[in-house]
């Protein structure tokens, strides 16, 4: 970035889920790099703490907190908090993101109820925890993880399909009620991205998938690090309500 340029989300307070890691943690660095103030929360406190140390020795400003985003009352709290000492939320990354695979014949309870509780309920959970705020404010900018997988269905994911197909609904539906409120909300629709998530899926899948991308490669957090941060920022002021896809062309 050159000297003169304004960076995009200047002490914008922004809260990312799941940014302790992959393209959460990629998300929080570059929202770093653009001035704002970046909110790690995810699960393990030691991870929290890493992320977050990474964050302000590289110069960037952040806090962080241990937060699930299926238990609301945590979530509460850390939205109160958030709110007690940097006064606002201006933005929120529904990064945070589990995969619990398996055939429809196989597919487990547990497994389903899994993925739908995190991929779900834990963005219904995050987004109505701080929208009030941003009500408040008469501005903000919401965006949440969808996937490929939310557009055109995968084999062997029909929990993961279900939680991101259920998040472009959230995106539409929300973008109708809060829009006219000066709150935008959108979607990514990430293709195959190298992060933990792709752990794992066997090696003839992956080379599956990079073969299926017209870019013939899987994608870097740092990507999709950059599609947030556009979405997220007034760079995006007209756009409210897509998913946009970033992945390569995998679908063409
Ligand atoms: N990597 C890909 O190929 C890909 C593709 C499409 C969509 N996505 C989506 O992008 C998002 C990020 O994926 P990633 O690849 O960086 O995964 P990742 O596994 O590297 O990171 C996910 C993070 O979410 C956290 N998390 C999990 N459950 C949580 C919970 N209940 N509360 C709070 N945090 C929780 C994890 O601790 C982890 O830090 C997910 O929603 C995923 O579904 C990823």
């Amino acid at each position: 970035m050159t000297k003169n340029m304004a960076k995009r989300l200047e002490n914008k307070v922004c809260i990312i889920t799941g940014s302790a890691n992959g393209i959460g943690f990629a998300t929080a660095q570059k929202f770093c790099d653009e001035g704002g103030i970046s909110i790690i929360c995810d699960m393990n406190d030691t991870q929290v703490q890493a992320a977050v140390n990474q964050l302000k020795s590289a110069g960037g400003q952040a806090d962080g907190f241990v937060m699930n985003v299926t238990n609301r009352k945590n979530i509460d709290e850390v939205v109160a908090a958030v709110m007690d000492r940097h006064g606002r939320i201006d933005v929120l990354i529904n990064n945070a993101g589990i995969t619990k695979d398996a055939r429809l014949v196989n597919m487990t309870e547990e497994q389903f109820d899994a993925v739908i509780d995190v991929n779900l309920k834990g963005v219904f959970n995050c987004t109505q925890a701080v929208v009030p705020h941003m009500l408040k404010a008469g501005c903000g900018s919401i965006v949440s993880a969808s996937s490929v997988v939310g557009l055109y269905g995968n084999f062997g994911q029909t929990n993961y399909a279900a939680s991101k197909y259920g998040v472009i609904g959230f995106t539409t539906t929300w973008a109708r009620e809060l829009g006219p409120k000066g709150i935008r909300v959108n979607a990514v629709c990430p293709g195959f991205i190298e992060t933990n998530i792709l752990t794992s899926m066997p090696e003839d899948v992956l080379k599956g998938m990079k073969d299926r991308s017209w870019l013939r490669r899987l994608g870097q957090p740092e990507e999709l690090a950059n599609v947030y941060a556009f979405l997220a920022s007034d760079e995006s002021s007209y756009i409210n309500g897509i998913a946009l896809e970033a992945s390569g062309g995998i679908s063409l």
